[in-house]
């Protein structure tokens, strides 16, 4: 089908200067599966050096962003800014944006309009609780997360990547399940064919994210519709590199 595997590292609040400049050379020394797209999402403060050391096969992302370019928003990056730095990703609506910060639907779409506007690609997560999917609305809920995306994107599809992370996933150490995953991808997709723009369903790249280790990678990246990771914990480790060469 074409989709050109793309495995993101979210280092969330974590490293130190000593500490990035570690990771930037283990990944130097790779070697990285070259038919990979490697994004890595740092913490705004490093963004600007990180780009400076990072390879010409590693994109570096900010892990959020502001909706307008610029302003009386103390605190806040914008598009703009990331752009200015020469970078060209940005991570928007992870799920801790969504608990921890109260982002909601119409917000994270906002953000991804304007960082489209901007020029900027964009991962754009989505997953449900724990509690969602004991109650069975997984996809009641990823559906509802994703179509508040549909005319923030509009005709931007090749633009931006769909990271699927359960929320129970992340960081709890129990993985989706291959087929759990698969399965939820899969009906993504098909409710993409109904709702998105004609051939997105087929083209864009859905990840998976929840505690992706170098162990389950390569089982994971064997499903049809898993099209890479979203990774947050190991993405700090050299494991890294075995998770971006999964599919090898
Ligand atoms: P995890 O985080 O790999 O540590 O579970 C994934 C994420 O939050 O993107």
């Amino acid at each position: 089908m074409g989709r050109k595997f793309i495995v993101g590292g979210n280092w969330k609040m974590n490293g130190d200067k000593k500490q990035v400049a570690d990771i930037i050379e283990t990944l130097k020394k790779g070697p990285l599966d070259p038919n990979v797209e490697v994004v890595i999402g740092v913490p705004a403060i490093y963004l600007e050096y990180v780009k400076n050391i990072a390879p010409a096969n590693i994109e570096v992302s900010a892990q959020n962003c502001w909706k307008v370019a610029k302003g009386a928003f103390t605190g806040e990056i914008s598009p703009a800014m990331i752009k200015d730095i020469g970078c060209n990703w940005v991570i928007l609506g992870h799920s801790e944006r969504r608990t921890i910060f109260k982002e909601q639907d119409e917000l994270v779409a906002e953000k991804v309009a304007h960082a489209l506007d901007s020029g900027l690609k964009v991962i754009a997560c989505i997953g449900e609780t724990l509690e969602e999917r004991e109650a069975g609305k997984t996809e009641e809920v990823v559906f509802r997360q994703t179509k508040a995306l549909i005319p923030a994107v509009g005709d931007r599809w090749a633009n931006v990547v769909l990271a699927y992370e359960p929320v129970w996933a992340i960081g709890t150490g129990k993985t989706a399940s291959p087929q759990q995953a698969q399965d939820v991808h899969a009906s993504l997709r098909k409710w993409l064919s109904s709702n998105a723009p004609a051939g997105v369903a087929d083209s864009v790249r859905i990840q998976y994210g929840g505690s992706v280790t170098a162990a389950n990678a390569k089982e994971l990246a064997a499903c049809p519709d898993i099209d890479g990771f979203l990774v947050g914990g190991a993405s700090l480790k050299p494991e890294f590199v075995d998770i971006v060469n999964a599919t090898q």
